[in-house]
């Protein structure tokens, strides 16, 4: 992928990758800068319900708008692959920070005065993020915190759909256990969308 364009993206390196998808950091040839851009791997492409998947966690992410979480610019397939293109965040995943030397108390401090206050705004728009760990949690060399990832995120239901099914769409993830509490439900996947 290095070195190729995909829509108005020049991929230049890998920059990490999780269960859902690989990133690269990417110069951006029209506004220039540089985003991150996570692809929906290959084998999952055929596959209907991470394609959607795919498209929740960009929704999930758009509708939050927080200095603590990173922001989406778009979600797009070009050439064949399915994209996210979000902030590029210049920093290290809190699982970097931890084990080059720990933390310092006043540092896991504010880092997660910072991931809690994400949270908030998060649950208040009825959206949880249900994967939460230090590889989805990112720190800018300024120490500001941003949360990434919101591939499992489900949004409230409203009270008079309780009574529907889960759809689980998780990848070896554990449970968390607002997951199966029944007042959950997968992003898009109910028809009742506020977002
Ligand atoms: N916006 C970003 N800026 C910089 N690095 C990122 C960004 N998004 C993800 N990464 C890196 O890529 C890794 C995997 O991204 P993530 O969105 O968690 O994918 P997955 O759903 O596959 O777990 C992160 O742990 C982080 O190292
Ligand atoms: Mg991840």
């Amino acid at each position: 992928m290095i070195g190729q364009t995909v829509s108005h993206y020049r991929i230049v390196e890998e920059i990490g990758h999780g269960g859902m998808g690989v990133v690269y950091k990417a110069e951006d040839t029209k506004l220039g800068g540089f985003v991150a851009l996570k692809f929906l791997p290959q084998d999952l492409m055929q596959d209907r319900k991470f394609v959607e998947r795919f498209h929740r966690e960009a929704r999930a992410t758009r509708a939050l708008n927080h200095s603590n979480i990173c922001t989406i610019y778009d979600i797009d397939e070009a050439e064949g692959v399915h994209y996210i293109a979000m902030k590029y965040v210049q920093g290290k995943t809190l699982d970097q920070l931890i084990a080059r030397h720990g933390l310092r108390v006043h540092e896991a401090l504010k880092y997660a005065v910072q991931m809690a206050t994400a949270l908030v705004k998060s649950h208040a728009a009825g959206i949880v993020h249900r994967d939460l760990k230090p590889t989805n949690v990112m720190v800018t060399g300024e120490g500001l915190v941003k949360v990434l990832d919101f591939g499992l995120a489900k949004r409230k239901r409203p009270p008079n759909d309780l009574g529907s099914q889960l759809h689980d769409t998780g990848r070896d993830t554990p449970s968390p256990p607002e997951r199966d509490s029944g007042l959950w439900t997968d992003m898009g996947m109910s028809g009742n969308e506020h977002l």
